[in-house]
């Protein structure tokens, strides 16, 4: 078993929205968006194609790799890191998922170890700590998921193919630990039982391409409430989204993005154009293939 990266490789992570309204902590969603990595053996540590600030040691998918080698006994190996991002920095598309994701597979490659979801989720799962991104990033589409003593389970679940998703970025950033604390430690019970149900029909919809099913179903009263206030332009952009025909709004992951749901290119178009304006926003669809992994030529 070789121990080392001996030909450069890409590892092509897409974006991620966590949560879908009412499945907090458990359901994603892979994006036609993705940041790729490509790792190559190099006399000497090297970044490139990242903003400058992770541009060192403390880049999130070079510690990863090289954590993974720690963790089965190997030593760090110096690689050039070439990176294409196009997840936004802002909060909320999965940006740290794909580093952890893209840091692991690469780092079981190195070690000459094939190609393997189950374990490279399993691994980053228990460094993002909670699933809901790291699952439709490593396996694609919608997956429902949870831990069972470090071992993870993802369920997938098809995405009907008329589903548009208009992805709204803000070009300022909610940090996730900022996100989390401002949640309350305890729900109501009622609360709580209320979300079960949602959690379901949000699933259920976006199997068969369901809009109003989606829309009422979309309704969550676990973190959203508590994190609007964080996202200044959130009232706005969910009246405008919803007035122009969407059939949901969520807020993707813990913000600052923002995620309408719309049936078909006309009511995604719709939707984008009634984005107010000055807001970064795109339409994207499901990713069904997860990460990929393959050898490459620098
Ligand atoms: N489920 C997570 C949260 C996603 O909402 O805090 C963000 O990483």
């Amino acid at each position: 078993m070789s121990a080392v990266l001996e030909r450069p490789l890409t590892v092509a992570v897409p974006a991620t929205s966590a949560n879908l309204g009412p499945g907090f902590d458990c359901l994603g969603l892979a994006l036609t968006l993705e940041n790729t990595f490509t790792f190559a053996p190099a006399p000497e540590t090297d970044f490139s194609g990242c903003p400058p600030r992770f541009a060192d040691t403390h880049n999130l998918a070079w510690r990863t790799f090289n954590e993974t080698r720690a963790s089965l006994g190997l030593p760090p190996q110096t690689v050039a890191l070439s990176q294409t991002v196009g997840v936004p920095l802002s909060g909320g598309l999965g940006s740290s998922s794909t580093c952890i994701v893209a840091g692991v597979a690469a780092g079981l490659a190195s070690a000459g170890l094939p190609w393997d979801r189950e374990e490279t989720l399993r691994r980053a799962c228990a460094i993002e700590g909670h699933p809901d991104n790291v699952a439709p990033a490593v396996c694609g589409g919608l997956t429902a998921s949870f831990v069972t003593e470090g071992e993870v389970t993802c369920l997938q679940s098809d995405v009907a193919p008329e589903w548009r998703f208009v992805v709204i970025s803000p070009p300022y950033e909610v940090r996730t630990e900022d996100a989390r604390r401002a949640l309350p430690a305890t729900v109501a019970h009622a609360d709580a039982a209320r979300q079960l149900g949602r959690c379901f029909g949000v699933v259920r919809a976006l199997e068969r391409g369901d809009g109003a099913l989606l829309g009422r179903a979309s309704h969550d009263r676990l973190h959203e409430p508590y994190r609007r206030p964080l996202i200044r332009d959130y009232d706005a952009c969910r009246e405008a989204c919803l007035d122009a025909g969407a059939c949901a709004f969520w807020i993707s992951g813990s913000g600052s993005s923002m995620v309408a749901a719309c049936l078909g290119d006309a009511s995604a178009a719709n939707v984008l154009a009634a984005v107010p304006d000055g807001l970064p926003v795109r339409v994207l669809r499901a990713q069904t293939a997860g990460t990929s992994i393959a050898p490459c030529d620098v």
